[in-house]
């Protein structure tokens, strides 16, 4: 199942490429202007969000795109944390991309807040939501957590997390960045506040993306220069926005759509995200099951396919480091990483921080069965070296 048909050796569709070639070539400009090209950049930012609130469940109204998720995220935290109190306190993951946890634990510093980290279960990757909501209390302001782990694969159960932030009056902030690439999205049913995603890991342009509950949108102080406007979302967005990349945001989620089949671009989505779910699971279960026969091989993170895991594999290779496993798959064309990936804490809490990480393997929805079989086959002659 070879769905993706950009150029060999890109990570993106052939529509991403050209829908950012044809906006650079035809021009565009901010909006605003009484001219064409800024009526043409006003258009694209309409059409992105409007893409993008297909993606994740929400109104394109509720949709504010930047730089990437760590930027968008410091940014809006900062401003989430305008009123807090010395004593207040944010909840966060071990579990979690750095991304949504030192944006949290700086503004906490600054306002005298309590920063209180929630372990996950070594054995399986898996964060307990019992032990999240139990961190909650009175205090808490926002509960920071992740969707799904881009070291160890590990799938989140967010909705009694969500809920419970709610009922003390917090604010639930949910990394989907990671997540995106494999699931959809439905901030609706989930109920979260905050929602953030990145597109180069959904398959389009490097361009962050944020979904706010309208009321926080328009009810929470941006840090703006002031002649920018002053209705959400636009007021979220600072500065110039890549349009190009916007452009490359829709034509990204619409090639996803392209995938599926159903009355509109969510419901093409929906059916997309089944097959993508249903081939990846195949994968993960390849993986997994050639893993467990690999005694030099240790897997970190849910041992089984299904709704508990995506499918991205955190592993060490017995006698080997991270790094050297790593260099060793490249230098055979396959790329992995190694190390931490910025999941500092996870690696922490495993006590592999110091000694190098594991090495993060991927599979997504091009990958095929030949390719899990070829990356098996390398642990295989690496493990019995
Ligand atoms: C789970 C997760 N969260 C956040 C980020 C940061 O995203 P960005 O690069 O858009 O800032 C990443 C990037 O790898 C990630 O994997």
């Amino acid at each position: 199942m070879a769905w993706l048909d950009g150029p060999a050796g890109t990570q993106v569709p052939s529509v991403v490429i050209d829908a950012i070639a044809a906006r650079l070539r035809e021009g565009v400009s901010n909006h605003g202007g009484s001219f064409a090209a800024s009526r043409d950049g006003a258009e694209l930012a309409d059409a992105a969000r409007l893409a993008a609130g297909d993606l994740l469940g929400a109104s394109p109204g509720e949709i504010l795109f930047g730089q990437n998720m760590t930027s968008l995220t410091f940014a809006m935290s900062r401003a989430i944390a305008r009123d807090w109190l010395p004593g207040d306190r944010v909840v966060v993951t071990n579990l979690d991309h750095d991304a949504n946890v030192s944006p949290w634990r700086e503004v906490a510093q600054e306002k005298g807040a309590e920063v209180v980290p929630v372990p996950f279960d070594p054995a399986t990757g898996l964060l307990d939501a019992v032990a999240v909501t139990s961190a909650i209390n009175e205090r808490t302001r926002v509960v920071a957590v992740t969707a799904a782990s881009n070291a160890l694969g590990s799938v989140t159960d967010l909705v009694p997390i969500v809920k419970a932030a709610a009922v003390v009056g917090a604010l639930s902030y949910v990394d989907a960045v990671h997540y995106s690439a494999h699931r959809l999205s439905d901030v609706r049913t989930l109920g979260c506040d905050f929602l953030a995603a990145s597109a180069y890991k959904f398959f389009g342009p490097h361009t962050g993306l944020l979904y706010g509950k309208k009321e926080h949108l328009e009810t929470l102080t941006p840090y703006k220069v002031r002649p920018a406007p002053e209705t959400a979302p636009d007021r979220w967005e600072t500065g110039t926005q890549s349009f190009e990349s916007l452009a490359a945001v829709t034509a990204a989620i619409d090639y996803l759509a392209s995938l599926g089949t159903g009355e509109d671009r969510r419901h093409r989505l929906q059916s997309a995200f089944d097959a993508i779910r249903a081939h990846e699971d195949g994968l993960s279960t390849r993986f997994l099951s050639g893993v467990a026969e690999m005694p030099g091989v240790r897997l970190y993170g849910p041992p089984d396919a299904g709704d508990q895991r995506v499918s991205t594999f955190a592993v060490d290779v017995a006698g080997m480091g991270a790094q050297e496993v790593a260099a060793e798959m490249g230098r055979r064309g396959i790329y992995v990483w190694d190390g931490h990936y910025y999941a500092v804490e996870a690696m922490r809490q495993l006590g592999l921080l110091e000694q190098g990480g594991l090495v993060r393997i991927g599979f997504v929805h091009y990958t095929t069965a030949k390719e899990v079989d070829r990356v098996l086959g390398v642990l295989e002659e690496l493990s019995t070296l």
